[in-house]
């Protein structure tokens, strides 16, 4: 009988098992690479403390996380594990491995250190029984550049950058001078910034073939970047060209206009799409037709679990005082409920376990949702529900988790 009745093996993946590891998550995500290949790619990159497998004599169960920090409301820089390449083999799926896997990883995580976890899902009900809200809502930007154009001073200061290595590193030190000072961005791998321009292959993908165009200020110095590439079309001899934004990063708001007004006005482009951008942006603004950007694709963007509770709470600031007793009911089986008191104030914020009485109890994918203050909390709760030892206590909740400006992630991983 196939599977056995006894529950797969969780443990870390030796190196030299990563074939059959990469062989079971491409058959569960329905693809056919060369994985030979991808194993030479993959082996020197990966932190294979942080690979995990589950095990019945084969791989049929896969997990992997990597390091990284996210930027919360505040400013603070908190370390975070990234949660990636989830999957189960069509043959053991529903028995619990992906619980089992996910738990081994939480426990790992804690002991290293790091406060939050992070993941997108390729499914929106999978996360939330796990501790995971979204808490950062994405969309793509689509604009009709046949009906509108830019509002402002033509494209100054936007020049070519070559493919090459001086522009990787050029793009990443812009990229982290970015997400450093923005809330619901992340460290990217370092490798992240080769693959992204084909400087590095990988067999699961192909190759990026585009461009990438650089803004300079005034004096010269670079403040922004985008990395494009296009779909040529022509319909009954028009030009119908596709300008696909893949990265628009951008230290300043001249840097932003000035690399939008590039590619708005790039000749032979009917429409200009960029993906995993925010909602709150300003390019709709800027045109002389709002209604010619449409965001499409909203939804949830990254999702966000918070391991460590009070230290989480603590290390993003709050916009307005407060003083909260709150109950969190744990997202695992059997690790109970977590209660602690919240204290913000304008001589900064403490969180620590309490005794007292809970002003709010909530789910622990709820608080995930609403940590970077972008998500009401008041609508998060409706997912698993909320109960209030103080009336009023989720208004007041909800009020002081929210922040003024939303977060956004437009690393994608
Ligand atoms: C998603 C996946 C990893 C789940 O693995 P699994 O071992 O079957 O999951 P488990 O048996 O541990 O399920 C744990 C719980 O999640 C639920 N669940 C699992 N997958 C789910 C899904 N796709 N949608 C809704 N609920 C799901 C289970 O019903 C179970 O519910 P319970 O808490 O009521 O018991 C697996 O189905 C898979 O590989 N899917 C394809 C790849 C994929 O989408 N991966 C996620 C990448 S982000």
């Amino acid at each position: 009988m196939y599977p056995p009745a006894v529950p797969p093996e969780i443990r870390r993946v030796d190196p030299n098992e990563l074939p059959a590891w990469l062989e079971a998550i491409t058959t569960t995500f329905l693809d056919r690479p060369d994985v030979v290949a991808m194993t030479r790619q993959v082996t020197e990159h990966w932190d294979f403390q942080r690979v995990w497998g589950a095990f019945d004599g084969r791989v049929v169960g896969t997990l992997r996380t990597w390091a990284t920090e996210l930027t919360v409301p505040g400013g603070g820089h908190v370390p975070a594990s990234a949660v990636t390449a989830v999957t189960v083999l069509p043959t053991h799926r529903r028995r619990g491995v992906m619980r089992s896997m996910i738990g081994a990883e939480h426990d790992a995580a804690r002991d290293r250190g790091e406060i939050l976890g992070l993941l997108y899902a390729s499914e929106a009900p999978i996360y939330g029984r796990f501790g995971y809200g979204t808490g950062v809502t994405t969309c793509s930007w689509t604009i009709d550049r046949r009906s509108t154009a830019f509002q402002g001073p033509p494209a100054s200061g936007v020049d070519f950058a070559p493919i090459n290595v001086e522009t990787r590193d050029l793009m990443r030190d812009l990229y982290d001078r970015h997400r450093l000072a923005q809330v619901g961005e992340i460290r990217r791998r370092d490798f992240t910034f080769g693959l992204d321009l084909a400087l590095i292959e990988f067999a699961w993908e192909p190759p990026w073939k585009g461009w990438v165009i650089v803004h300079r200020d005034a004096a010269g110095q670079p403040d922004g970047y985008a990395r494009y590439s296009a779909e040529a079309k022509w319909e009954e001899r028009q030009p119908r060209s596709v300008l696909n934004v893949q990265d628009l990063v951008a230290l300043t708001d001249e840097a932003y206009d000035a690399l939008w007004t590039f590619l708005i006005e790039v000749d032979l482009v009917a429409t200009v799409k960029a993906e995993r951008r925010s909602l709150d942006e300003r390019i709709p603004w800027r045109l002389t037709n709002r209604r010619a950007a449409k965001p499409t694709e909203i939804g949830d963007g990254l999702w966000v679990a918070l391991l460590d509770i009070p230290r989480a709470l603590e290390a993003r600031t709050y916009e307005r005082a407060g003083d909260l007793v709150l109950e969190v009911i744990d997202a695992e089986p059997g690790s109970g409920r977590t209660r602690v008191r919240l204290e913000a104030g304008s001589d900064g914020v403490r969180c620590a376990p309490t005794t007292a009485d809970p002003d709010l109890m909530v789910h622990a994918d709820a608080l995930g949702a609403a940590y970077l203050g972008g998500t009401p909390l008041r609508h998060a709760v409706l997912a698993r529900g909320y109960d209030e030892g103080r009336p009023g206590a989720l208004v007041a909740a909800d009020a002081l988790f929210r922040t003024l400006d939303e977060p956004r992630c437009m690393t994608f991983f």
